[in-house]
C-alpha cells in the first residue's frame, strides 16, 4: 500500500493526516515532485515540470518512452496523490467507441422488452415511447471516456489512455475529438459535458508514431530510463528491505546492462525485482555468483542473458561496486 501521509500540496485534517492535494491548484514544480514522491514515485525534474504544466494548463500529457520507464505508473500515482479515481482506457488494435465510450446493454434491453410483453405493458405503448424506454440511461453501459467526462464533484479523476500506439488511426482521430471539447453526444440520450476536464495522461511505447494532431493537443514528454543514482533511490522507495549498498550496485549494473545492446533492455520494474531477489537470497552486495543466479529477474530472453554473460558479467559487477563506492 502506498503511504497516504503527505507533506505538501494537501491540508492536514483533525487526525493529523494530509488530505489529498487539489491537483488543479498545485503551486509549483516542487509540489508535484514532492506529491509524487510521497506516493512512492520518484520523477526527475523534467517529468515533474511536465506534470505541473499539464495540471495547470489543463492539457493532456502524452508520455512516450521505452517499456518499463514508469509511464503508466505516473498516472496511477497522480490519481493517488489527488485522491481522484483512476479511469483506465487500455488501447489495443481494433478498439472502438463501444469499448471506449459507451454501448447499450442489449441483453438487459431484451429482458426488459420481454417483461413488458409478458406483463402486457408493451401492448398499448407506441414505438417511440418503447424506444425511449429501452434507450434510456438505465441501459447505458458507460466506458472509460464517458465515465471520465461524467465524473461529478470531488477530486478530478485521472483518465489514463494507455498505449495509444496500439490503437488505429480512426480511434486516434476520435480520441482527439473527445479531448478537444470534453463532451460526448449520445443521440438517444443527449450530450454529456465535463464540468471540469479530467486530468489526462496518454502513454505510448512508440511502436508507431502518434499523429501530429493529437500531439498538438497534448504536452509531450519523453520518459527516459533513470540514471543509476535515481534508480537506486527508486529501489529503496519501492523495496525498502533492500540494503542501500545493494540498491546502488544493482542500479549501476542495470545501467551498464542496458548499454550492452539487448533485445529487451530491462525496465525499472525488473531492476526492482532483481534487487528484491538478491536481497531475498541474503545478498548485501552484488557478486558474480548471486548476479548470475538471479539474472532471470532482470532479463526475460535467453539471448539477452547469453549476451550479458558473454559481454562479461564479472566486469559489470566489479564496475558497479567501484561506481558505488566512488
Ligand atoms: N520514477 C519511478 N519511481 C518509482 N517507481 C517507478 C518509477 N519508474 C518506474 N517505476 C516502477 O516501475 C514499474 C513499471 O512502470 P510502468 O508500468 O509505469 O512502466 P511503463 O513505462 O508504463 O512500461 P510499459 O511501456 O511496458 O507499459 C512501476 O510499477 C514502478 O514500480
Ligand atoms: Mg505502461
Amino acid at each position: 500500500m502506498r503511504p497516504i501521509l503527505r507533506d505538501m500540496g494537501g491540508h492536514r485534517n483533525m487526525l493529523g493526516w494530509m488530505a489529498a492535494a487539489d491537483l488543479r491548484f498545485v503551486s509549483c514544480v516542487e509540489d508535484v515532485w514532492q506529491g509524487l514522491r510521497d506516493n512512492a514515485y520518484l520523477p526527475d525534474e523534467a517529468l515533474a515540470t511536465a506534470v505541473y504544466l499539464a495540471l495547470r494548463l489543463r492539457r493532456p500529457l502524452l508520455l512516450e518512452g521505452e517499456p518499463g520507464v514508469g509511464k503508466t505508473e505516473v498516472a496511477k500515482v497522480i490519481a493517488d496523490w489527488g485522491g481522484g479515481r483512476l479511469i483506465r482506457l487500455q488501447c489495443y488494435e481494433g478498439i472502438d467507441a463501444a469499448q471506449a465510450v459507451y454501448e447499450w446493454d442489449y441483453a438487459r434491453q431484451l429482458m426488459h422488452l420481454r417483461t413488458m410483453e409478458a406483463t402486457g405493458r408493451a401492448q398499448g405503448a407506441d414505438e417511440a415511447s418503447l424506444a425511449d424506454e429501452l434507450y434510456s440511461e438505465r441501459f447505458l453501459v458507460r466506458r472509460p471516456l464517458l465515465e471520465a467526462i461524467e465524473a461529478g464533484d470531488g477530486p478530478p479523476p485521472v483518465l489514463l489512455v494507455d498505449e495509444v500506439d496500439r490503437s488505429d488511426d480512426e480511434f486516434e482521430a476520435f480520441l482527439l475529438e473527445v479531448l478537444s471539447d470534453y463532451s460526448i453526444t449520445i443521440p438517444e440520450v443527449g450530450t454529456f459535458a465535463a464540468v471540469d476536464p479530467p486530468v489526462v495522461v496518454i502513454t505510448s511505447n512508440r511502436t508507431r508514431d502518434v499523429h501530429d494532431a493529437l500531439k498538438r493537443r497534448c504536452l509531450y514528454h519523453w520518459v527516459s530510463h533513470p540514471g543509476a543514482q535515481r534508480e537506486a533511490e527508486i529501489i529503496r522507495l519501492r523495496a525498502p528491505e533492500v540494503a542501500d549498498t545493494l540498491a546502488q550496485e544493482v542500479a549501476h549494473a542495470a545501467a551498464a546492462i542496458r548499454d550492452v545492446g539487448l533485445y529487451k533492455p530491462p525496465g525499472v520494474a525488473e531492476t526492482i525485482d532483481w534487487a528484491r531477489a538478491l536481497s531475498l537470497l541474503g545478498g548485501a552486495k552484488l557478486d558474480l555468483a548471486n548476479a548470475s543466479a538471479t539474472l532471470g529477474a532482470l532479463l526475460k530472453y535467453r539471448e539477452d542473458r547469453d549476451r550479458v554473460i558473454e559481454h562479461d558479467l564479472a566486469a559489470i559487477v566489479n564496475e558497479a561496486a567501484a561506481a558505488r563506492s566512488a
